[in-house]
């Protein structure tokens, strides 16, 4: 990185768009109340993440050692969105995990290179598993049990852990419980087969009844105030697709509710693979086209459940989300046009009613928010997925009725979104996805911009809108990331935000009388307009 190059100010804004000022036509028209086509409101906390079973101890760390620096990410988002990210502990390894009571150690897990080098194929968890629940202060869980594993040993296995994590998350920890990630690939994974190619939603459906209800049975015994009726919930079916080898519609059809146990409706979603031929930074994530497409096939199956009334009440989320699956690509989930990304995305779920998100983490996983520990493979370290979601919790801040509306825009390299805050507009959101790589450019050619105009409510008393940056030498930034001029990097304080003093803060966009406002935003960066 360039020293100077992360310093931004408004006036190279302005110079930039002179010189490349791309739209000059009519203002987009942003409704002072919550227009017809606006999201529901968002669940609080919207902002979530999911971390694969095998890695919680990393994330978390244990009593003796918990993991402060994860937990200080956690905070700033707390800080803005107003409660902590729920934390869905889940994945692949939560179906392989078998408890081995006599286990030293939170995890054994064995590694078979042949099926996957990013996490382990053979998990034993021990007792000391269930202190990672300790150690985050004010955060609510969602707790993974195996579904996949059904031999005596494995059903034996399951109910043994019963006790220890409900106990663990007694006393306000418990979100959620889940049973079963992404059945709908038991019978096709890569990962290994799991059923019978002629298990049906049915056969799916009764065995999830059955476990349970073998888990409620023994938690009555353990942790009897959690096995009522008002306590005991899940979120299911944790279907990998809308359309793989079983349909999540059939599934609610065949009576996965039958005990009105279930307080969300949870599926996966990711844009593309990892490995996929022809994904790239600009074609496949930084596309709003790409992304619409992606999150649509959620908004579909959302309405033939709402049709036909499968799902009355229960809200639709997306339980393990991100960029790439398969852990994400390197200088593509890893980069800060990854980061761009997430906030297109999430904000256009939040859009579509997808009320919220939780974005997948790993040790050494290309596309996670942060590197919890440091490993031979990754540095300790808040990468840029991060900033991504720091600014959708920006975004999304302010009170229990937030609801977002996209405002489209004509070309599939940009988005932007409205917030609505109790029914008033409180913010416009605006991201350019113009690849900008800086190492490939001339060093001192002059970033493009793209200027937006928006037209708002005339206001007689406000003269102008606070503007906040989300800024990055370029999309292909792995560090030196900046928002408002907060970095939340390790290296600085350990996650804690440091005001940097090099990046410009305080920017005013002026509206004139009729409303009308401007906003530079230079390629491959984003902007929030704070209309309050
Ligand atoms: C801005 O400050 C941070 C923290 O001190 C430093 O890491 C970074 O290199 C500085 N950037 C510039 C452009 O001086
Ligand atoms: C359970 O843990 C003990 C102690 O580490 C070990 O000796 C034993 O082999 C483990 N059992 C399994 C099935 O891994
Ligand atoms: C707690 O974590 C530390 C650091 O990873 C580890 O050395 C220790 O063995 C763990 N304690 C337990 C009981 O697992
Ligand atoms: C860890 O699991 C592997 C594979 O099952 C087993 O061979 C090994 O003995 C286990 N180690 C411990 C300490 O339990
Ligand atoms: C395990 O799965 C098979 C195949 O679906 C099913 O027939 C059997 O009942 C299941 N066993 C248990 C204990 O859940
Ligand atoms: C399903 O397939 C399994 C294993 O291939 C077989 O044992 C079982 O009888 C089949 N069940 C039905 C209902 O056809
Ligand atoms: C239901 O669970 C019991 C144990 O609780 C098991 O023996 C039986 O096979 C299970 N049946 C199905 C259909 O999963
Ligand atoms: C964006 O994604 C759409 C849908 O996948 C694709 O048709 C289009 O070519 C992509 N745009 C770019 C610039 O790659
Ligand atoms: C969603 O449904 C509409 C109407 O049935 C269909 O035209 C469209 O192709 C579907 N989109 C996706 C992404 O499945
Ligand atoms: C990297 O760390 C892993 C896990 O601690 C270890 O098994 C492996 O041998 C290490 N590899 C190298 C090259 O040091
Ligand atoms: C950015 O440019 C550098 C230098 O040409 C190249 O190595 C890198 O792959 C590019 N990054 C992306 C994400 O395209
Ligand atoms: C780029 O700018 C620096 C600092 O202003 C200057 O020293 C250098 O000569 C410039 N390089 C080119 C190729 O113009």
């Amino acid at each position: 990185m360039r020293p100077s190059s992360l310093l931004f100010t408004a006036a190279t804004a302005a110079a930039a768009a002179i010189s490349h000022r791309v739209r000059d036509s009519a203002p987009i028209a942003v409704s002072g109340s919550v227009p017809d086509n606006a999201g529901d409101p968002v669940l609080h906390p919207f902002v979530s993440f999911s971390i694969e079973f095998a890695f919680f101890p990393d994330y978390a760390g244990n009593k003796s050692h918990p993991n402060l620096f994860s937990n200080q990410l956690l905070d700033n988002i707390a800080a803005l969105q107003g409660s902590k990210p729920y934390i869905r502990v889940g994945g692949n390894t939560q179906d392989y995990a078998l408890y081995n009571a006599s286990l030293k150690t939170a995890t054994n897990g064995t590694y078979i290179p042949s099926i996957s080098t990013d996490y382990p194929r053979i998990l034993y968890i021990g007792p000391s598993f269930f202190e990672s629940y300790s150690t985050w202060p004010d955060t609510k869980f969602i707790h993974g049990f195996n579904l996949a594993k059904n031999d005596s040993i494995a059903l034996d296995s399951l109910l043994a852990t019963v006790p220890l994590v409900c106990k663990a998350l007694q006393g306000g920890k418990l979100a959620y419980w889940e049973l079963g990630n992404e059945p709908d690939l038991y019978k096709t994974s890569a990962q290994g087969i799991m059923r019978p190619a002629n298990w049906t939603e049915q056969d799916y459906v009764n065995e999830w009844l059955n476990k349970s209800r073998a888990i409620r049975n023994a938690m009555a015994k353990a942790c009897p105030e959690m096995a009522t009726d008002a306590a005991y919930k899940y979120i299911a079916p944790s279907f990998a697709g809308v359309s793989n080898s079983l349909q999540p519609v059939t599934t609610w059809k065949d009576g996965l509710d039958t005990d009105h146990d279930i307080a969300l409706n949870s599926e996966h979603n990711y844009i593309g693979g990892a490995t996929q031929p022809g994904v790239t930074l600009q074609g496949t994530l930084m596309n709003h086209t790409s992304t619409v497409n992606s999150v649509n096939k959620q908004v579909n199956l959302s309405r033939v459940l709402t049709e036909e009334n499968l799902t009355p009440g229960i809200p639709y989320i997306l339980g393990e989300t991100n960029s790439l699956y398969n852990e994400g690509a390197p200088g593509l989930s890893n980069a800060f046009g990854a980061a761009l990304w997430g906030i297109d995305f999430n904000l256009y779920c939040a859009s579509q009613g997808i009320r919220r998100t939780h974005m997948h983490q790993g040790t050494d996983y290309r596309y996670a928010s942060w590197q919890p520990v440091q490993t031979n493979k990754t540095t300790i370290g808040t990468k840029p997925p991060y900033y991504g979601n720091i600014f959708v919790a920006a975004m999304l801040q302010g009170g229990s009725d937030v609801r977002v509306v996209n405002l489209p825009l004509p070309k599939e390299e940009e988005a932007a979104y409205a917030a609505y805050v109790d029914g008033k507009l409180a913010r416009i959101a605006v991201v350019n996805m113009v690849e900008f790589n800086y190492t490939e450019t001339k060093p001192n050619a002059t970033r493009p911009s793209a200027t937006y105009t928006f037209q708002v409510p005339p206001s007689s008393s406000q003269k102008s809108l606070s503007v906040q940056r989300l800024l990055a030498n370029g999309s292909n930034a792995i560090t030196g990331i900046t928002w408002d001029g907060w970095s939340y990097n390790y290296e600085l304080q350990g996650g804690k935000p440091v005001r940097l003093h090099n990046v410009t803060v305080g920017e005013k966009a002026s509206v004139n009388e009729q409303g009308v406002v401007a906003i530079d935003v230079p390629y491959s960066s984003a902007v929030i307009l704070n209309v309050e």
